[in-house]
């Protein structure tokens, strides 16, 4: 069960422990992380589930599929080069000691 850290634009973080196969939006929400939403339920409809993944965890968490990359661009949060929408990130053992940020708007 790797742990996972966000670190939000309001200055807290949050660690936990994420069970492998569980969207990341699902576990942040159930954690009551500051500024994920995922008010779609994880649909591709909302892109309130918006994270920063640092570069070197890129290979790990992969790339954004087209359809997540046309919602990307309507983030309110500054998309940048590796934003991703962290329903479509499912935890897997490799992403132990991850640190995703959590912009603002
Ligand atoms: S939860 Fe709606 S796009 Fe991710």
């Amino acid at each position: 069960m790797p742990q996972i850290t966000w670190r939000c634009a309001s200055g807290k973080s949050f660690s936990i422990d994420v069970a492998a196969g569980q969207s990341l939006m699902e576990a942040a929400r159930d954690h009551d992380v500051d500024g994920i939403y995922g008010d779609c339920g994880g649909n591709l409809a909302c892109a309130t589930c918006h994270v920063v993944v640092p570069p070197e965890w890129v290979p790990v968490t992969g790339q954004p599929d087209a359809m997540e990359d046309d919602m990307l661009d309507i983030v309110e949060t500054g998309r940048t080069e590796t934003s991703r929408l962290s329903c479509q990130i499912l935890a897997t053992e490799e992403m132990e000691g991850m640190v995703l940020d959590v912009p603002g708007a």
